[in-house]
């Protein structure tokens, strides 16, 4: 491929996601050769800062984040120019043309860029808006609006922003980011279910029983309790991380890998999610708020706690649900998720269960039945499969024992050092692949689902908060919910839980 030629426009430069995450994101895209001379930066922002002033802050973000001193940092930052910014002004976005076209023909960029919305949703429509009517959007390369989660906290308020963006960008212009997508062993997913002879002939109800995915954290709400508070676990986590991967595992195989066809057998999937009662609700998904606990020998406040926080707030920072899937491949199989903060362990997983063998020759009285087959994908901190097996103890015996076969990508020392979520997906964004963005469709329908579990919630005071001490895997309600149907969670640490 040739490396691309494009503009990106930071909106939100100096915030926390662009210092974090974009900067040495880009700057790796840099190092590693993906990157060449044909690009420039336009940082936009509020704050008055000259250009020499945001370089520095854009060097510093990238030191941060290697932690080793190279000499092309210098060099790169150098592609950083700086635009001081009003959302409502249209001098500022007639300003930010002129700037964008000089640094075009100094780049050779082709007329391609990238709006980048790293910022808060209540400007995405005008900000959207304003770069059409200034005429930001029409050269003769490509446009392209990457925006930021959250969109809209529900179906409605996403439905208004999907219009007012959509005034301005058509749906293949736009890439929502799902950082999730850009993980390495998320992308697996596909590749483990389709590069694989073994699995997919398994892959459906007849021999799987059921399906768990886990997202732990460890870290509580930190400085983000005014937002936190209006949005809780099931729409920061749910609505967006968990589904996705409910869709990637749930998917038929696609016709071809490109972004239409693996899109629209996401969409099936989200499309099969049985939709929630309100009166079904309660028995399907529990909610949970920590209180404080200890964690590595450190007292940690509860939520109600929180800087932004409401001392008496009903909003979840746990969630346990069991989704359904009405299609034939998954009819009757349970797929269970949780998430939540502070909890014991920093852990996502998803754990295949496979159905008991249909006669155990093994068994005797004096050991339990054998253990099921699990396929384990580790997402995160390990990064790897593995997968339990049943074999002969050694000696001359009949009895079994668990094994377990594992494949770890990034677990041995000087291991292979995966690229960050936010590096594939702004390359992929600049090579024009959305597979890895979500579809409106998605989105709408992910929010459809939801919608029902908050709208529950929000009606109801949670007297039961907190229910669950910081440090733990979240209130017992969640072990009932796998109980009642006969399973339970498998340990996401490898210690007993
Ligand atoms: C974000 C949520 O989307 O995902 C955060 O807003 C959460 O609250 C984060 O902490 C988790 O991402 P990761 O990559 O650390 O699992």
């Amino acid at each position: 491929y040739s490396a691309p030629k494009t503009i990106v426009v930071i909106f939100g430069a100096t915030g926390d996601l662009a210092n974090r995450k974009l900067y040495p994101s880009i700057y790796n895209l840099y190092r590693k050769g993906n990157l060449t001379e044909n690009f420039a930066v336009i940082g936009v922002a509020r704050r008055s800062l000259d250009v020499q002033e945001f370089r520095q802050n854009v060097r510093n973000s990238v030191s941060d984040s290697i932690k080793e001193s190279r000499n092309d940092i210098e060099e790169f930052s150098n592609h950083f120019y700086y635009h001081p910014f009003n959302v409502n002004d249209s001098a500022s976005y007639k300003e930010l043309k002129l700037l964008a076209d000089q640094l075009d023909s100094t780049y050779n960029t082709e007329g391609n860029r990238i709006f980048y919305l790293a910022m808060a949703p209540e400007f995405f429509g005008t900000i959207a808006e304003n770069l059409k009517s200034e005429g930001l959007t029409s050269t003769n390369g490509y446009s392209r609006l990457v925006i930021e989660k959250p969109f809209g906290h529900n179906l409605p308020s996403a439905q208004q922003l999907n219009e007012q963006i959509r005034h301005a960008f058509t749906e293949d212009q736009i890439y929502r980011i799902d950082h999730y997508l850009g993980k390495e062993m998320v992308q697996n997913i596909e590749v483990i279910r389709f590069a694989n002879a073994i699995f997919e002939p398994l892959w459906n109800n007849r021999y799987i029983s059921n399906i768990q995915i886990t997202s732990s954290e460890v870290l509580g709400v930190e400085d983000r309790g005014g937002y936190y508070e209006k949005s809780g676990a099931l729409r920061d986590m749910v609505q967006n991380h968990m589904l996705q991967m409910v869709a990637l595992l749930a998917m038929e195989p696609p016709i071809k890998l490109n972004t239409d066809e693996i899109r629209s057998e996401k969409i099936k999937v989200l499309r099969a999610l049985r939709p929630l009662e309100e009166s079904e609700v309660h028995t399907n998904f529990i909610r949970g708020q920590y209180g404080s606990g200890t964690m590595n020998g450190q007292q940690i406040p509860g939520y109600r706690e929180e800087q932004n926080v409401d001392p008496k707030s009903n909003t979840e920072t746990f969630v346990a649900g069991k989704l359904m899937i009405d299609n034939f491949r998954w009819a009757g199989v349970p797929f269970y998720i949780r998430t939540g903060k502070r909890m014991k362990k920093k852990s996502t997983k998803i754990i295949v269960q496979f159905k008991d063998i249909p006669m155990d020759l093994y068994f005797n009285k004096d050991r339990e039945r054998q253990n099921p087959n699990l396929l384990i994908i580790n997402i995160q901190p390990d990064e790897g499969i593995t997968l339990h097996l049943n074999a002969k103890r050694p000696g001359q015996n009949t009895k079994t024992t668990p094994i377990k076969l594992d494949y770890c990508v990034n677990c041995i020392e000087d291991g292979i050092n995966t690229p960050e979520a936010y590096e594939k997906l702004i390359f992929d964004c600049m090579m024009g692949d959305a597979t890895n963005f979500t579809h409106w469709d998605e989105v709408a329908l992910s929010w459809s689902f939801v919608d029902t579990i908050s709208k529950v919630w929000e009606n109801e005071i949670a007297t039961e908060y907190p229910n669950y001490p910081a440090g733990s895997l979240g209130p017992e309600a969640s072990d009932s919910l796998l109980k009642k149907d006969g399973f339970h969670w498998w340990p996401i640490t490898d210690s007993k839980e």
